[in-house]
């Protein structure tokens, strides 16, 4: 039983989010999104909330388990009985990132395995903070997120500024 976890903020989930999930749910038994906390970053979705967005944006994909943890990658991926950690890496500086994480992380269990997935090209430079800035000026986001999630992202993100 081969159980993966993909891990984020998802603050909100993109395109480019659910690109991935669902690459990876096409190479393991058990995928689990996992909402976790990132130190570095100041959200402006709740847990709870970003937890029923990615679950509303897989709506073709029952079986996805959707979780949050409050803790450690490495001790969530112990807990579940991870075979690998998936993430998506969009470019050269993310990648620096993203080893640096997967190194850490094997320091913390050295049964740790990262797989990193490239979303389709067209979506690998959407990011949730291009679509904050873009609904923040109520700006169409269409193209950056899931159909199911995109109004609920609006109505919260625009300030009623439109762009000139
Ligand atoms: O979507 P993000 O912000 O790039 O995801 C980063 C995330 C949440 C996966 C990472 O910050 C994380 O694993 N947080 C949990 C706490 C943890 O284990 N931190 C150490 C990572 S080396």
């Amino acid at each position: 039983m081969r159980t993966y976890i993909y891990p984020g903020t998802f603050d909100p989930p993109t395109n480019g989010h659910m690109d991935v999930a669902r690459r990876a749910a096409r190479l393991c038994d058990r995928l689990i999104i996992a909402v976790l906390p990132n130190r570095n970053k100041k959200t402006v979705f709740s847990v709870d909330e970003r937890v029923e967005m990615v679950r509303k944006s897989l709506p073709d994909l029952p079986e996805v388990e959707v979780t949050c943890f409050q803790g450690l990658l490495a001790d969530f991926y112990r807990q579940v009985d991870a075979s690998a950690v998936v993430r998506g890496s969009r470019s050269e500086s993310d990648f620096r990132l993203e080893a640096e994480m997967a190194v850490a992380n094997r320091l913390l269990n050295t049964r740790f395995e990262t797989i990193f997935l490239l979303s389709r090209i067209e979506l690998s430079f959407t990011s949730s903070s291009i679509v904050r800035e873009v609904a923040s000026y109520g700006g169409d986001i269409s193209g950056m997120v899931p159909a199911e999630i995109s109004t609920e992202i609006l109505e919260r993100l625009s300030t009623g500024d439109k762009q000139s």
